[in-house]
């Protein structure tokens, strides 16, 4: 599924180098297939291990780098973000929620093992995190980044956009301008765990002040930015490139930039985020190629 469609030769690289080195700490810190029960480690490995882009544990390494940290440091991290995005998608694609039956290019979990096993998969892996956290060997920094971590999955980032977005199906609260309600939507639904993927890989390097401040604003505004474009590629896109069923927003009733905005300003609004972005880069100099190259890649992608 991952093409290099819109990537820089350098972020081409780095995705190649830094991928494997992903998959086998995604690995590590989950239990084998073979371990009792086989069924839910079946069902957690089988969501997994199909190919996201694994941008979240990219983007915990590269701001732990670019913040003169170890890498090794923020492994942990990087698996415990995977794990909690995936069982984020892994819940949202169940009947009750977007009802989706494709994503990552196959069936979706509760397609191949049932709604109970797509439930308890995701639980599952959203415990896995934590307990991936537990490898990190500075208290201090386990501290700082299970507390970031919590709060950016749970009803103040994550599953509070979740509910924003679901509830929006049925009723928008009278008097919310649609603007701020959708914006409100992706900010804490997808802006919320891909801020907290920098933060957490700048802590894991010890950052502080102006350094994590930097970070703290190009996670948020790529954040936005990445679910601005997942909100178009829903309109332009295909099921082909993104792995997903695309064109299903609009007949779901979803609040979406594009339904809000139009696509034009969607895409302009996307394209002022990434440049605010990698505006903030600027005190890391040289270093932050990557990082501005993957912000250009958030907004180019077609997948
Ligand atoms: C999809 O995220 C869900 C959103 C937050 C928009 P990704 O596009 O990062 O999904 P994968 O991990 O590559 O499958
Ligand atoms: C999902 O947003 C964001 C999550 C937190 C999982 P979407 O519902 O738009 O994501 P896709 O399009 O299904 O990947
Ligand atoms: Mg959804
Ligand atoms: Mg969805
Ligand atoms: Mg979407």
């Amino acid at each position: 599924m991952v093409s290099d469609s819109g990537m820089r030769p350098s972020l081409k690289r780095f995705f190649e180098e830094k991928s494997l080195l992903i998959e086998k700490i995604l690995d590590e810190h989950l239990p084998r297939e073979e371990r009792f029960p086989q069924k839910i480690h079946k069902a957690m490995r089988y969501s997994l291990f199909s190919g996201g882009k694994r941008l979240r544990p990219l983007l915990v390494l590269e701001c732990c780098r670019v913040c003169g940290g170890d890498e090794e440091a923020a492994f942990p991290a990087a698996a415990a973000v995977e794990y909690i995005h995936t069982y984020s998608l892994i819940h949202d694609d169940l009947p009750c929620m977007d009802d989706d039956d494709l994503r990552r290019g196959r069936p979706t979990v509760h397609k191949v093992f049932g709604e109970a096993m797509a439930v308890l998969a995701g639980d599952g892996l959203l415990t896995a995190a934590f307990g991936a956290l537990t490898s990190i060997k500075d208290s201090a920094v386990l501290k700082r980044v299970l507390s970031e971590l919590a709060k950016a999955a749970g009803s103040l980032g994550m599953v509070g956009g979740q509910t924003l977005d679901i509830t929006s199906e049925q009723e928008i609260p009278p008097e919310t301008p649609l603007e701020e309600y959708v914006f409100s939507i992706h900010l804490l639904k997808t802006a919320s765990l891909i801020k907290a993927s920098c933060r957490i890989g700048a802590m894991c390097a010890y950052a502080k002040g102006a350094e994590l401040s930097a970070i703290t604003a190009y996670g948020r505004n790529i954040g936005l930015a990445f679910q601005i474009c997942d909100d178009i590629l829903d309109e332009t896109g295909s099921k082909e490139e993104t792995g997903k069923k695309t064109h299903k927003d609009r007949e779901k009733g979803k609040i979406t930039y594009p339904l809000v905005f139009g696509l034009e300003r969607s895409r302009s609004e996307a394209a002022r985020l990434i440049e605010e972005a990698k505006e903030s880069l600027r005190i890391f100099g040289e270093k932050a190629e990557i990082l501005s190259s993957l912000a250009d890649f958030i907004i180019s992608r077609t997948y």
